[in-house]
């Protein structure tokens, strides 16, 4: 089925997993299997990758390039796609309320999942990327962009963790600190890849964000002081994690998150 096909090449296109890796790598952190929570990381990757085929559409950011292979609605049409994005993110919630054997755990993951995607997350936020197209960003702007359109699902994907896992508030707490703090370091780290990097290494097109006029963190701060401002948000991420036994896998995600090349 054409529709079936527009969601598979996109998801099997080669991203690199990393909310799905966030979600199990919260759960383990609080001592939770990792099974429990394979369909919850599995809805933040179909959300995500709803996000990028609709990213790339010619009504937003106009992208021919995405995973290393022509964008969703290259290969297919953008009507296709756009559909493809729809199920995707309806499918997410199905796999969350079906999968999840305990119905409060379910329900919690599906309000966290929600709000991190929509209105309040990263919906909210990619209107305001296109808003801020053509206007020269304040550090509020900037901040409430990023922390929206990127920061918001990574948050969303530790909590989540977090929540399958059976974590009490108090950790669920440091859990969202940390993914904050990695959440708006790794839409930094994007910025400042789209300036730095090849389309052969990225997997996608570089230097959209300047063709396109975008608020981005090397514009505010220039490419040396926001790969200085990313340290400093890994820095503080590590710090959320101090209190937990079993953090590593979160450790290691959040060096990788600054020091990743594509
Ligand atoms: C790209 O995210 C889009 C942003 C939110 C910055 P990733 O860099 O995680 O993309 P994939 O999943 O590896 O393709
Ligand atoms: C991506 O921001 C945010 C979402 C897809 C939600 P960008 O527009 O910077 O992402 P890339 O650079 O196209 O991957
Ligand atoms: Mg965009
Ligand atoms: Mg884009
Ligand atoms: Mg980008």
């Amino acid at each position: 089925m054409r529709l079936v096909d527009a969601m598979n090449y996109s998801l099997q296109a080669g991203g690199k997993r990393l909310r799905p890796m966030l979600v199990l790598a919260a759960c383990e952190s609080v001592g939770g299997s990792i099974e429990q929570a394979l369909p919850v990381a599995a809805a933040f990757e179909m959300i995500h990758t709803y996000s990028l085929i609709h990213d790339d559409l010619p009504a937003m950011d106009d992208d021919d390039l995405r995973r290393g292979q022509p964008t969703c609605h290259k290969a297919f049409d953008e009507a296709t796609a756009i559909l493809a994005g729809d199920a995707m993110a309806t499918y997410a919630f199905q796999a969350i309320l079906s999968g999840i054997s305990d119905p409060a755990k379910a329900v919690a993951a599906a309000l966290e999942l929600a709000i991190a995607a929509g209105l309040d997350g990263m919906v909210g936020g990619q209107m305001a990327d296109l808003e801020g197209e053509g206007r020269q960003p304040s550090p509020e702007e900037l901040r409430y962009i990023h922390e929206h359109k990127t920061g918001a699902l990574i948050t969303g994907a530790v909590v989540c963790g977090g929540i399958v896992g059976g974590a009490d508030q108090k950790t669920l707490g440091q859990l969202r600190g940390y993914g904050k703090s990695i959440g708006l370091a790794f839409q930094v780290i994007d910025d400042i890849l789209d300036e730095t990097a090849t389309a052969a290494e990225l997997g996608k097109s570089p230097g959209k964000d300047s063709a396109s006029d975008k608020m981005t963190y090397p514009r505010l701060y220039g490419l040396d002081g926001a790969r200085k401002y990313a340290d400093e948000l890994i820095a503080a991420a590590r710090r959320e994690l101090d209190a937990l036994d079993n953090a590593d896998s979160l450790r290691t995600i959040a060096e990788y998150f600054v020091a990743r090349t594509h």
